[in-house]
């Protein structure tokens, strides 16, 4: 998409990366922040949330060619209508990457983009396909794009950039893979894994802070919950916590989150996700017990001068010996 709507030097205005935004919106290690003109927006301090009015002024100040929307770390309901009012304020063009949350659209978990952004982009692995990736477009599939002093329509364009202009041979069998996958989303059976997995994402988040954890912004919307251990212990990191959690057999990964004072590496932040327990048949009593651990873990683990995590080791035996009580319940499926 970026590739069939922009030259060299084009302006950009995405979420940062720092912010919940993914690499490939702009990172300036990224092809994006290489050969594009990146203006990143920020979410609101106090409340984590996209602040669509600040998002506006922005846009109007950078008159961005391309607005990207859609994130890697941000648990809450992103409004595409609004980011297409602006887009259309300041004639940009917008791009949804739901990757994180395509498999709530298409279950209609969570309102679908399709209609509002000019492209919508996702992998699709996440969902629960093969490795690869969509471009899809609604209502602007039609829509006129003159190049090189042609005119065609914009679906007819991204075509003609992703083949001559990206890709050589298609891998046939992918194409077939994700044949098979979209055959699947259109199931019950997919539909209700989707709701489940934000059920129980909410679930996990609200036993999480009766437990006293920092959920950021309070809860989810989405599958994803993030949690500032920084909160629970001074010295605390998100790498720390990461490496004790899996010590401990619980696979997060260390987040940083919104304005954090730790670089990436170190980070603040956890992000948790439920797909992947929510299809091994866990429900709401089982978030509490994955609650309670995640919990005893990360009051169990310290950090220690040298910035290593340490945990006692019979604690982390026994909190090892229940996790793999509630998976060996909960085969992967
Ligand atoms: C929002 C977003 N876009 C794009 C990607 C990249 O997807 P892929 O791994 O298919 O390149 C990710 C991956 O984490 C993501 O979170």
């Amino acid at each position: 998409v970026i590739a069939a709507l922009l030259q060299a030097g084009d302006r950009i205005l995405s979420l940062g990366l720092d912010q919940g935004g993914h690499l490939s919106h702009g990172a300036r290690v990224a092809f994006t922040g290489k050969f594009f003109n990146i203006e990143n927006y920020c979410l609101d301090r106090e409340t984590f949330l996209l602040d669509y009015d600040a998002i506006r002024q922005q846009a109007i100040s950078f008159r961005p060619k391309l607005i990207v929307c859609g994130a890697s770390a941000y648990s809450r309901v992103i409004d595409f209508s609004k980011f297409r009012k602006i887009a259309d304020e300041v004639g940009a063009y917008l791009l949804a990457d739901i990757s994180h949350i395509a498999g709530l659209v298409i279950a209609g978990v969570h309102p679908s983009p399709i209609d509002q952004a000019h492209f919508t982009t996702t992998s699709t692995y996440k969902p629960g396909g093969p490795r690869g990736g969509l471009i899809l477009m609604g209502r602007d599939h039609d829509s006129r794009i003159t190049v090189a002093g042609k005119t065609l329509t914009l679906s007819a364009h991204i075509q003609k950039t992703t083949f001559p202009g990206m890709q050589g041979t298609p891998y046939l069998n992918n194409v077939a893979a994700k044949a098979v996958f979209f055959r699947e989303t259109l199931s019950d059976e997919y539909r209700a894994w989707q709701v489940r997995i934000v059920e129980n994402a909410k679930n996990l988040a609200d036993n999480l802070l009766d437990l006293g954890h920092d959920v950021l912004t309070g809860g989810t919307d989405t599958h994803m919950i993030l949690v500032n251990v920084t909160t629970l212990q001074k010295d605390m990191t998100g790498v720390a916590a990461q490496q004790g959690l899996e010590d401990c057999g619980i696979i997060v990964n260390k987040n940083g989150l919104p304005f954090d004072k730790k670089g990436a590496a170190v980070a603040s932040g956890i992000r948790l996700g439920t797909p992947i327990v929510t299809r091994n048949g866990m429900g709401a009593e089982q978030m509490s017990v994955i609650a309670d651990l995640v919990d005893a873990t990360l009051r169990a683990v310290h950090v220690g001068n040298d910035g290593r995590y340490r945990i006692d080791e019979s604690t982390r035996n026994d909190i090892r010996a229940k996790v793999r009580n509630l998976c060996q319940k909960y085969p992967i499926r």
